[in-house]
């Protein structure tokens, strides 16, 4: 029997990021978000800290190589792969550093590329260094509907909550593939891309940790903190060299089997403390 995204309980692993200039990226992650540096070829390094593995390789400044999902087991992969087969959707073999074969990937309708897979037993993560796990990526696109559609109906991710214009029009669009509130997310934008990357520190106080390392490394917070309506949780953004943002959250909400629910799109309901980046 075919499970869809939840049922089949798949999680953000890592990302593939492009940069004009890689090297010089990957040791921004490195120092900032405490990570460890690996050269995989000439033009590609892989940063990896405790719960979080970034790959940074040659293209286009703040464009995304592909999202890496994990499934824990080949059995929930196989019967999401069935789920996948029964929407007719696109598949295509995909072969990575970390997943065990059998992997694949898939454009969505801004064609961005989404990977699944099993990671390989070796595959562990450092220990070392400040906590907070890859927990999300957020899109930004001209359509958040088409969007919804596509994560939805033919990935089998749940609607937790939805952001809506005064002309009913969506501004932003959460789903998950799991238990936590959101784990691919997108915002109205007047172009398509990436609008940011999210870590799960937790804990407010890990927050505190992470505002005091960037101080050290005089990277400046660019939002935050703040409490966001959609997901309670907490944040912090900064932004990397090359401009792209960077969330540091807690407390982030779990969700099981909630129905969604729509929110004005106004100052508070991005930031329930104070000012916020209305994005459109
Ligand atoms: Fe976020």
């Amino acid at each position: 029997m075919s499970l869809d995204a939840v049922q089949a309980n798949i999680s953000l692993h890592h990302l593939e990021i492009k940069s004009s200039d890689p090297k010089m990226l990957a040791e921004f992650y490195s120092k900032v978000m405490n990570m460890n540096i690996k050269r995989l070829t000439n033009q590609k390094f892989l940063c990896e800290g405790p719960g979080r593995k970034i790959i940074i390789t040659t293209g286009k400044n703040k464009t995304l190589g592909y999202v890496g999902m994990v499934c824990k087991n080949e059995e929930n992969l196989e019967r999401y792969k069935e789920f996948l087969k029964t929407n007719k959707c696109e598949i295509n073999g995909f072969v990575s550093e970390f997943y065990q074969s059998g992997s694949f990937a898939l454009q969505d309708p801004d064609k961005n590329m989404i990977c699944f897979g099993v990671l390989k037993k070796e595959n562990n993560f450092l220990t070392k260094g400040i906590y907070a796990p890859l927990q999300h990526l957020t899109f930004a696109s001209k359509d958040v509907e088409k969007f919804q559609n596509f994560f939805q109906k033919k990935l089998g991710f749940q609607v937790t909550d939805r952001v809506v214009k005064s002309t009913g029009e969506l501004a932003t669009c959460f789903t998950t593939s799991n238990h936590e509130h959101h784990t691919i997310a997108c915002f109205k934008s007047s172009q398509n891309g990436m609008d940011h990357h999210s870590y799960e520190a937790g804990e407010w106080n890990n927050i505190k940790i992470w505002c005091d390392h960037f101080a050290k490394n005089n990277v400046k917070l660019m939002w935050g903190p703040g409490r966001h309506g959609p997901g309670n949780n907490l944040f912090v953004f900064i932004e990397d060299i090359d401009g792209n943002w960077i969330e540091i959250s807690a407390e982030l909400e779990t969700v099981i089997g909630r129905p969604p629910k729509n929110w004005p799109q106004e100052e508070k309901t991005l930031n329930l403390w104070g000012k916020a980046i209305m994005r459109s």
